[in-house]
C-alpha cells in the first residue's frame, strides 16, 4: 500500500477522515455536550480547522487507495533535540483493523529518522484502547497522563 506525502488537493480527503475516525473518540464532543459549540463551531469544524493548520504547517503521509485516502500521520520534527512529534494519527473506520495504522505509524519515524530525530513522542486518550494497544505494541512507552481542563470564562 503506498504512502506518499500529502499534496494540494489531499485536504478535503483528509478533514473527511479525520472526522470519521475520531467521532467515536474524539473529548471535543464532550465540549459542545457540555458547553454548546464554540463561537458557532462545533466539535467537526474545530476538527476541520486543526486538520487545515496541520496541512499548512506539518509534514503529513497519507496512505491513499484507488485515490481515495484511507487514512494519515502527520506530525513534526525538532532536529535540534532529536524528537519527532506525532499529532494525528487517523485511518477510515471501513479501513480500520487492516495493518494500515501501523503502517502509518512506522512510515511516520521512518520519515523522523531521514530528519535527524531520535525519539518520537505522541498522545492518546487513556480510553483509546485501539490506538494504545498499537503504540504498546511498537514499543511506546507510558511517561505521563494529562488532563484537559475546560471553563467558561466571564467578565467578573
Ligand atoms: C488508531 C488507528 C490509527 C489504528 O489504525 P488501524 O489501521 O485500525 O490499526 P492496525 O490495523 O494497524 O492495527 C495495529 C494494532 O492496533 C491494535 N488494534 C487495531 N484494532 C484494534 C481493536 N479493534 N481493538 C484493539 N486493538 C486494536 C492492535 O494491536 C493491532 O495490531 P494487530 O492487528 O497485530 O493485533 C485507528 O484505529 C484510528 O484511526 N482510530 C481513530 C483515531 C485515533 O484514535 N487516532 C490515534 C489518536 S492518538
Amino acid at each position: 500500500m503506498p504512502i506518499r506525502p500529502a499534496m494540494a488537493g489531499d485536504l478535503p480527503g483528509l478533514v473527511e477522515v479525520s472526522l470519521a475516525s475520531f467521532e467515536p473518540i474524539t473529548w471535543q464532543q464532550e465540549v459542545d455536550r457540555r458547553f454548546g459549540p464554540l463561537n458557532g463551531h462545533d466539535w467537526r469544524e474545530r476538527w476541520r480547522r486543526r486538520v487545515e493548520k496541520a496541512f499548512a504547517e506539518q509534514t503529513i503521509l497519507v496512505l491513499e487507495e484507488e485515490g481515495r485516502i484511507l487514512g494519515y500521520g502527520c506530525g513534526t520534527v525538532d532536529a535540534t533535540i532529536g524528537l519527532g512529534h506525532i499529532d494525528i494519527l487517523a485511518v477510515d473506520p471501513a479501513a480500520q483493523g487492516k495493518g494500515y495504522g501501523l503502517l502509518l505509524l512506522r512510515a511516520m519515524e521512518e520519515h523522523f529518522l531521514g530528519r535527524g530525530a531520535s525519539h518520537v513522542t505522541l498522545e492518546s486518550l487513556t480510553d483509546n484502547e485501539t490506538a494504545n494497544a498499537l503504540y504498546r505494541r511498537e514499543g511506546y512507552q507510558d511517561l505521563a497522563r494529562h488532563i484537559n481542563w475546560f471553563k467558561k470564562i466571564e467578565r467578573r
